[in-house]
């Protein structure tokens, strides 16, 4: 599979994973779960437009798939009590799907871009006037007949998603007037995000069990969420009356989720690296050949959490295992 086919089913994974996704959205900054300093900004910008009565400044996201940025821009246009369009980079084709796109917009509404990274770079282009000044030219015709027409919009707040602020252009992200970073979330935060799920499902479950599952979800809402899911079908199975811990543990144990929220593949990721390659440094494409996984996807959706708890670490001769791994693995530390 390259690179493409990878993030395109990843994508069809993510929208049948949002069906269910729905109902645990929180819909409300107060009901938002974590990423205070943000929430704290934001609410004070929301309030500021709507008494302007103007349209909010372009809000960039970034950070690890899972946290919330999807979630966020949704609650941003409920706040501002706008329209809100969602597409993602690799669906604007062409200039033209962008046009049809921003012809839709009401004043104030908000378009919802998802891996905005992924976007043409024709279609980028006519972004900056768009976001910029709110209009933009476009050709008609052709040969000695083509002229451009001039094509005012709405005013409008583009919402960017990425999880790579760093390929990002400097034009388009210097065209954004709020840019924010999301963190990975703590387990206090996870924790509360839990109890608020297993509620909405209607499932009891014990301050244990939540405190178990949090450590397991890699500072990621939406893992808490799956791993939630699965540890509901396994307690009903048993036909526990409440999630404890140690439904938790038999639960994850069967689904190869470790006690820090390693799977088979981040296990596997370590394990290259330390079996064959004495811990480092290694190559990413070394990694992703020998774990049989995409570059891409190791890079945007492994790597991140292992570096945030310090079981690997970058340098410029490429990625090192750290003790914390080897330990976490059991291996003993090569004697150099
Ligand atoms: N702050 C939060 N409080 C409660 N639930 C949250 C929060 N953030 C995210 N979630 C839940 O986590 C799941 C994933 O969130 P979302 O789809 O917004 O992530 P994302 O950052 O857009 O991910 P991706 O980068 O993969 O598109 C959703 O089910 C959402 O309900
Ligand atoms: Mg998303």
């Amino acid at each position: 599979m390259d690179d493409d086919q990878h993030l395109m089913s990843a994508q069809v994974e993510n929208e049948a994973e949002s069906a269910g996704e729905t109902s645990l959205r929180p819909q409300w900054l107060a009901d938002y779960i974590g990423q205070e300093q943000i929430k704290r900004k934001l609410s004070v910008y929301i309030q500021a437009a709507r008494s302007r009565e103007e349209a909010l400044d372009h809000v960039l996201l970034y950070g690890p798939p899972g946290l919330g940025k999807t979630t966020l821009a949704m609650v941003i246009a409920h706040e501002m009590n706008v329209g809100i369009k969602t597409t993602s980079g690799p669906a604007i084709e062409k200039p033209g799907d962008l046009v049809a796109m921003l012809n839709e917009l009401h004043p104030g509404d908000v378009l919802f871009i998802d891996e905005i990274h992924r976007l043409p770079k024709t279609v980028e282009e006519m972004l900056y006037s768009a976001m910029e000044d709110y209009f933009i030219d476009i050709v008609v015709g052709e040969g000695p007949a083509a002229h451009p027409i001039h094509f005012p919009l709405p005013p409008f707040t583009l919402i960017g998603a990425t999880t790579r602020a760093g390929v990002l252009s400097a034009p388009l992200r210097d065209r954004f007037g709020i840019i924010e970073h999301m963190a990975y979330y703590s387990q206090a935060e996870l924790e509360k995000i839990i109890f608020r799920s297993a509620k909405i499902f209607a499932m009891p479950i014990e301050p244990t069990g939540a405190r178990e599952l949090a450590m397991r979800s890699r500072g990621t809402p939406r893992i808490a969420n799956r791993l939630l899911k699965r540890v509901r079908d396994f307690a009903q199975v048993a036909g526990c009356d409440a999630i404890d811990a140690v439904t938790v543990n038999k639960a994850l144990k069967l689904l190869q989720v470790d006690e820090r929220g390693l799977d088979e593949i981040d296990r596997r990721i370590l394990h290259t690296m330390i079996d064959y390659y004495h811990g480092g440094p290694v190559g990413l494409k070394t990694i992703a050949a020998n774990v049989g996984e995409e570059m891409g996807t190791i890079e945007e959706m492994y790597e991140p959490y292992l570096l945030q708890i310090g079981f690997i670490a970058r340098t410029p001769r490429g990625r090192v295992a750290t003790p914390a791994a080897y330990r976490h693995l059991g291996v003993a530390l090569p004697s150099d």
